[in-house]
């Protein structure tokens, strides 16, 4: 993946955002910013930002744009530049998105959306289990750990989200609805933009995900190639 590149993983709370992530980081060399992961790392830590985003998290809110967008931009800024960057779960809104539009510099961004039906996720939500210390994530129906309870990397115990409680998951999808399906809808017409069947194992949507992005490449080199043709 070229390094100029910003992908933005959007999708509901538990369409399997996190698990594609894990995967892409992997094969593509990207800077992984999952804005989930570092705030409830600030949490654990107790610094100012964790005990402000800690309740707000718990209630299934967003954590005021311009904070968020801060720890993004700092990321953003501080690695080198020759890495492709993947956003998961930022922008959410169109106030983030905008945010964004301010500090991506010349980086182009590719919005994928991973699209799952609401029954699904609920199941893959309460289900859900992550490692206190690699935050590798595992489901108690879906992906089980070798031993029960413990991480396959590390040994460290796994845990419930608190905000996977079935009350607060669905005030994450009220916010979800009313704060980021505008904003995939602005993604759709402005960037280049692809939506994968996020029902699907894990498996099978990371190869839809590949087989985009790859089409996607192929026809950019392809542009790129007139571009160079029509000068010459
Ligand atoms: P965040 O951590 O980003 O939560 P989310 O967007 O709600 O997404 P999730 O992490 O719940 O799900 P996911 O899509 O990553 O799914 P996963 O791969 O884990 O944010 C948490 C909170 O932080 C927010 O509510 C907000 O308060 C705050 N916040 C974060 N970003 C913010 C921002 N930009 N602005 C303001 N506030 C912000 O998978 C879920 C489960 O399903 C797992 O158990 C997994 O093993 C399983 N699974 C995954 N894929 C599959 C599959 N294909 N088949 C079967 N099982 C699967």
């Amino acid at each position: 993946m070229k390094s100029n590149c910003i992908i933005v993983l959007v999708g509901p709370p538990g369409a399997g955002k996190g698990t594609q992530a894990e995967k892409l980081v992997e094969e593509f060399d990207l800077v992984l910013i999952s804005t989930g992961q570092v705030l409830r790392e600030e949490v654990k830590k107790g610094s100012i930002l964790g005990r402000e985003a800690n309740e707000i998290m718990g209630r299934g809110e967003l954590v005021p744009d311009v904070v968020v967008a801060e720890v993004v931009r700092q990321r953003i800024n501080g690695g080198g530049s020759s890495q492709g960057i993947l956003l998961d779960g930022f922008p959410r809104n169109l106030s983030q998105a905008s945010l964004l539009e301010g500090f991506q510099g010349d980086r182009r961004v590719i919005v994928i959306n991973v699209h799952v039906d609401e029954e699904v996720i609920l199941k893959r939500l309460t289900g859900r289990r992550h490692c206190v210390d690699c935050g590798r994530i595992y489901n108690l129906w879906l992906s089980t750990p070798q031993q029960k309870d413990r991480c396959d990397a590390c040994g460290a115990s796994l845990v419930q989200r608190d905000d996977d409680r079935r009350a607060v998951v669905q005030n994450r999808f009220r916010v979800y609805r009313e704060e980021t399906e505008p904003l995939i809808e602005e993604y759709s017409k402005k960037h280049q933009y692809f939506v994968v069947d996020g029902n699907q194992k894990p498996q099978a949507v990371y190869k839809e995900v590949c087989n985009k992005l790859e089409k996607l490449e192929l026809e950019e080199d392809a542009l790129a190639m007139k571009s160079k043709q029509g000068m010459a």
